[in-house]
Protein backbone atom coordinates (compact mmCIF):
# COMPACT_ATOMS: atom_id res chain seq x y z
CA UNK A 1 0.00 0.00 0.00
CA UNK A 2 1.41 3.50 -0.94
CA UNK A 3 2.36 5.64 1.90
CA UNK A 4 -0.24 8.49 2.54
CA UNK A 5 1.07 11.94 3.41
CA UNK A 6 0.14 13.95 6.48
CA UNK A 7 -2.65 15.88 4.99
CA UNK A 8 -3.92 13.81 2.34
CA UNK A 9 -4.32 11.22 5.73
CA UNK A 10 -6.14 14.21 7.13
CA UNK A 11 -8.08 14.40 4.45
CA UNK A 12 -9.33 10.68 4.21
CA UNK A 13 -10.58 11.09 7.93
CA UNK A 14 -12.23 14.37 7.51
CA UNK A 15 -14.16 12.95 4.72
CA UNK A 16 -14.90 9.76 6.57
CA UNK A 17 -16.32 11.77 8.96
CA UNK A 18 -17.88 14.56 7.53
CA UNK A 19 -21.59 14.08 8.16
CA UNK A 20 -22.73 14.75 4.30
CA UNK A 21 -20.64 12.17 3.14
CA UNK A 22 -22.61 9.56 5.23
CA UNK A 23 -26.01 10.86 4.67
CA UNK A 24 -24.91 10.55 0.55
CA UNK A 25 -23.54 6.99 1.39
CA UNK A 26 -26.80 6.38 2.91
CA UNK A 27 -29.05 7.63 0.12
CA UNK A 28 -27.22 6.31 -2.39
CA UNK A 29 -26.01 9.66 -4.14
CA UNK A 30 -22.94 9.33 -6.01
CA UNK A 31 -21.06 12.13 -4.53
CA UNK A 32 -21.72 14.44 -1.37
CA UNK A 33 -21.93 17.20 -3.87
CA UNK A 34 -25.51 16.53 -4.40
CA UNK A 35 -26.08 17.75 -0.91
CA UNK A 36 -25.04 21.49 -2.24
CA UNK A 37 -27.95 21.18 -5.71
CA UNK A 38 -29.95 20.18 -3.23
CA UNK A 39 -29.53 23.41 -0.81
CA UNK A 40 -29.52 25.79 -3.88
CA UNK A 41 -32.76 23.93 -5.09
CA UNK A 42 -33.97 24.61 -1.99
CA UNK A 43 -33.51 28.10 -1.72
CA UNK A 44 -33.73 29.17 -5.26
CA UNK A 45 -36.24 26.72 -6.85
CA UNK A 46 -34.42 26.73 -10.69
CA UNK A 47 -35.20 23.18 -11.37
CA UNK A 48 -39.05 22.21 -12.42
CA UNK A 49 -40.40 19.38 -13.75
CA UNK A 50 -40.09 18.72 -17.17
CA UNK A 51 -37.13 21.09 -17.45
CA UNK A 52 -33.88 20.41 -19.64
CA UNK A 53 -30.38 20.41 -17.45
CA UNK A 54 -27.08 20.54 -18.42
CA UNK A 55 -24.70 19.44 -15.66
CA UNK A 56 -21.36 20.56 -17.15
CA UNK A 57 -18.34 18.91 -15.18
CA UNK A 58 -20.88 16.27 -14.11
CA UNK A 59 -18.57 13.36 -12.98
CA UNK A 60 -19.33 10.73 -10.64
CA UNK A 61 -22.85 12.48 -11.01
CA UNK A 62 -24.21 13.15 -7.92
CA UNK A 63 -25.32 16.41 -8.99
CA UNK A 64 -27.14 14.58 -12.01
CA UNK A 65 -28.93 12.40 -10.24
CA UNK A 66 -30.53 15.29 -7.97
CA UNK A 67 -31.60 16.82 -11.37
CA UNK A 68 -33.19 13.63 -13.01
CA UNK A 69 -35.24 13.23 -9.51
CA UNK A 70 -36.29 17.18 -10.06
CA UNK A 71 -37.17 17.34 -13.71
CA UNK A 72 -38.83 14.20 -13.59
CA UNK A 73 -39.51 11.95 -17.11
CA UNK A 74 -40.92 14.50 -19.21
CA UNK A 75 -37.49 16.59 -17.69
CA UNK A 76 -34.26 15.55 -19.79
CA UNK A 77 -30.40 15.64 -18.15
CA UNK A 78 -27.56 15.73 -20.03
CA UNK A 79 -23.96 15.43 -18.25
CA UNK A 80 -20.52 17.04 -19.48
CA UNK A 81 -17.14 15.47 -18.31
CA UNK A 82 -13.64 15.03 -18.86
CA UNK A 83 -13.97 11.96 -16.89
CA UNK A 84 -15.28 8.87 -17.73
CA UNK A 85 -19.13 8.67 -16.28
CA UNK A 86 -20.56 5.55 -15.01
CA UNK A 87 -24.40 5.45 -16.79
CA UNK A 88 -27.07 7.00 -14.81
CA UNK A 89 -30.20 5.82 -15.84
CA UNK A 90 -32.22 8.55 -18.06
CA UNK A 91 -29.01 10.94 -17.99
CA UNK A 92 -27.41 11.04 -21.15
CA UNK A 93 -23.60 11.63 -20.99
CA UNK A 94 -21.08 13.50 -22.81
CA UNK A 95 -17.10 12.82 -22.38
CA UNK A 96 -15.21 15.21 -23.45
CA UNK A 97 -13.54 18.76 -22.42
CA UNK A 98 -15.73 21.60 -22.17
CA UNK A 99 -12.88 23.94 -23.28
CA UNK A 100 -12.82 22.32 -26.27
CA UNK A 101 -15.33 23.43 -29.16
CA UNK A 102 -15.92 20.03 -30.27
CA UNK A 103 -17.57 19.21 -27.10
CA UNK A 104 -20.22 21.98 -27.24
CA UNK A 105 -21.16 21.28 -30.50
CA UNK A 106 -21.77 17.65 -29.83
CA UNK A 107 -24.48 19.45 -27.05
CA UNK A 108 -25.61 21.08 -29.69
CA UNK A 109 -25.98 18.10 -31.69
CA UNK A 110 -27.68 16.08 -28.62
CA UNK A 111 -30.30 18.82 -27.77
CA UNK A 112 -31.29 18.69 -31.62
CA UNK A 113 -32.88 22.09 -31.33
CA UNK A 114 -34.07 22.34 -27.77
CA UNK A 115 -33.39 25.12 -25.63
CA UNK A 116 -32.08 24.39 -22.02
CA UNK A 117 -33.96 25.73 -19.18
CA UNK A 118 -30.90 25.62 -16.69
CA UNK A 119 -27.02 25.26 -17.30
CA UNK A 120 -25.16 23.66 -13.90
CA UNK A 121 -21.34 23.72 -13.87
CA UNK A 122 -19.51 22.29 -11.30
CA UNK A 123 -16.32 22.51 -12.86
CA UNK A 124 -13.09 22.79 -11.08
CA UNK A 125 -9.88 22.42 -12.23
CA UNK A 126 -7.22 20.36 -11.36
CA UNK A 127 -5.73 22.60 -8.64
CA UNK A 128 -1.98 22.86 -8.36
CA UNK A 129 -2.26 24.80 -4.95
CA UNK A 130 -0.32 28.06 -6.72
CA UNK A 131 -2.82 30.56 -6.83
CA UNK A 132 -1.63 32.76 -9.41
CA UNK A 133 -2.45 29.56 -11.35
CA UNK A 134 -5.20 28.45 -10.04
CA UNK A 135 -7.27 31.34 -9.99
CA UNK A 136 -7.20 32.43 -13.55
CA UNK A 137 -7.74 28.84 -14.44
CA UNK A 138 -10.88 28.56 -12.52
CA UNK A 139 -12.15 31.84 -13.77
CA UNK A 140 -11.66 30.71 -17.15
CA UNK A 141 -13.84 27.84 -17.02
CA UNK A 142 -16.81 30.39 -15.93
CA UNK A 143 -16.29 32.29 -18.80
CA UNK A 144 -16.27 29.47 -21.16
CA UNK A 145 -19.94 28.55 -19.41
CA UNK A 146 -20.96 31.94 -19.76
CA UNK A 147 -19.81 32.01 -24.15
CA UNK A 148 -21.55 28.74 -24.19
CA UNK A 149 -25.14 30.19 -22.40
CA UNK A 150 -25.84 32.57 -25.11
CA UNK A 151 -25.73 29.56 -27.43
CA UNK A 152 -27.80 27.10 -25.57
CA UNK A 153 -29.97 28.92 -23.01
CA UNK A 154 -33.23 29.96 -23.71
CA UNK A 155 -34.27 33.53 -22.89
CA UNK A 156 -35.61 33.13 -19.01
CA UNK A 157 -33.62 30.01 -18.21
CA UNK A 158 -30.87 30.23 -15.41
CA UNK A 159 -27.44 29.49 -14.58
CA UNK A 160 -25.60 28.14 -11.44
CA UNK A 161 -21.55 27.83 -11.52
CA UNK A 162 -19.27 27.30 -9.29
CA UNK A 163 -16.81 29.41 -8.59
CA UNK A 164 -13.93 30.29 -6.42
CA UNK A 165 -13.50 33.40 -4.20
CA UNK A 166 -10.36 35.52 -5.78
CA UNK A 167 -9.27 38.03 -8.45
CA UNK A 168 -11.56 38.20 -11.04
CA UNK A 169 -14.66 37.45 -9.74
CA UNK A 170 -16.12 40.51 -8.84
CA UNK A 171 -15.91 41.05 -13.00
CA UNK A 172 -17.70 37.50 -13.58
CA UNK A 173 -20.29 39.22 -10.92
CA UNK A 174 -20.71 42.02 -13.11
CA UNK A 175 -21.40 39.81 -16.50
CA UNK A 176 -24.01 37.75 -14.40
CA UNK A 177 -25.74 40.93 -13.44
CA UNK A 178 -26.04 42.17 -17.14
CA UNK A 179 -26.86 38.67 -18.81
CA UNK A 180 -29.78 38.16 -16.35
CA UNK A 181 -32.48 39.64 -14.35
CA UNK A 182 -31.78 38.70 -10.92
CA UNK A 183 -28.33 37.16 -10.05
CA UNK A 184 -26.82 36.04 -6.62
CA UNK A 185 -23.65 34.10 -4.54
CA UNK A 186 -24.96 31.53 -2.26
CA UNK A 187 -22.52 29.37 -0.46
CA UNK A 188 -24.64 26.05 0.27
CA UNK A 189 -24.32 24.91 4.35
CA UNK A 190 -22.69 21.56 2.31
CA UNK A 191 -19.86 23.56 0.62
CA UNK A 192 -16.58 23.35 3.17
CA UNK A 193 -16.28 26.25 5.00
CA UNK A 194 -12.56 26.13 4.62
CA UNK A 195 -13.01 25.98 0.77
CA UNK A 196 -12.82 29.60 -1.37
CA UNK A 197 -16.28 27.56 -3.51
CA UNK A 198 -19.26 28.84 -4.02
CA UNK A 199 -21.95 29.25 -6.36
CA UNK A 200 -23.14 32.31 -8.52
CA UNK A 201 -26.81 31.99 -9.59
CA UNK A 202 -28.20 33.74 -12.95
CA UNK A 203 -32.14 33.67 -13.12
CA UNK A 204 -34.38 35.06 -16.09
CA UNK A 205 -31.58 34.74 -18.97
CA UNK A 206 -31.73 37.90 -21.04
CA UNK A 207 -30.81 36.68 -23.73
C1 LIG B 1 -16.17 18.83 -8.21
S1 LIG B 1 -16.25 17.67 -9.52
C2 LIG B 1 -17.96 17.61 -9.89
C3 LIG B 1 -18.79 16.82 -8.90
C4 LIG B 1 -20.21 16.63 -9.43
N1 LIG B 1 -20.95 17.88 -9.53
C5 LIG B 1 -21.03 15.70 -8.57
O1 LIG B 1 -22.05 16.12 -8.04
O2 LIG B 1 -20.69 14.52 -8.46
C6 LIG B 1 -15.63 18.62 -10.83
C7 LIG B 1 -15.63 17.92 -12.18
O3 LIG B 1 -15.32 18.87 -13.21
C8 LIG B 1 -14.71 18.16 -14.25
N2 LIG B 1 -14.05 19.09 -15.16
C9 LIG B 1 -13.04 19.95 -14.86
N3 LIG B 1 -12.67 20.63 -15.96
C10 LIG B 1 -13.48 20.22 -16.96
C11 LIG B 1 -13.58 20.54 -18.33
N4 LIG B 1 -12.75 21.43 -18.88
N5 LIG B 1 -14.50 19.93 -19.09
C12 LIG B 1 -15.34 19.01 -18.54
N6 LIG B 1 -15.28 18.65 -17.25
C13 LIG B 1 -14.37 19.23 -16.46
C14 LIG B 1 -13.75 17.22 -13.53
O4 LIG B 1 -13.37 16.14 -14.36
C15 LIG B 1 -14.58 16.80 -12.32
O5 LIG B 1 -15.23 15.57 -12.55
Amino acid sequence: MSKKSGSSKRWLIDHARDSYVQAARHKGLRSRAGYKLLQIQEKYGLMETGHIIVDLGAAPGGFSQIARGEVGREGRVVAVDLLEMAPLSGVEIIKGDFRENATLDELINLLNGQQIDLVISDMAPNFSGIREIDQPNSIYLVEIVLEAVVKILRPGGSLIVKCFEGSGVNDLRGRFRKNFRKSYNFKPNASNNRSRESYLIGRNFIG
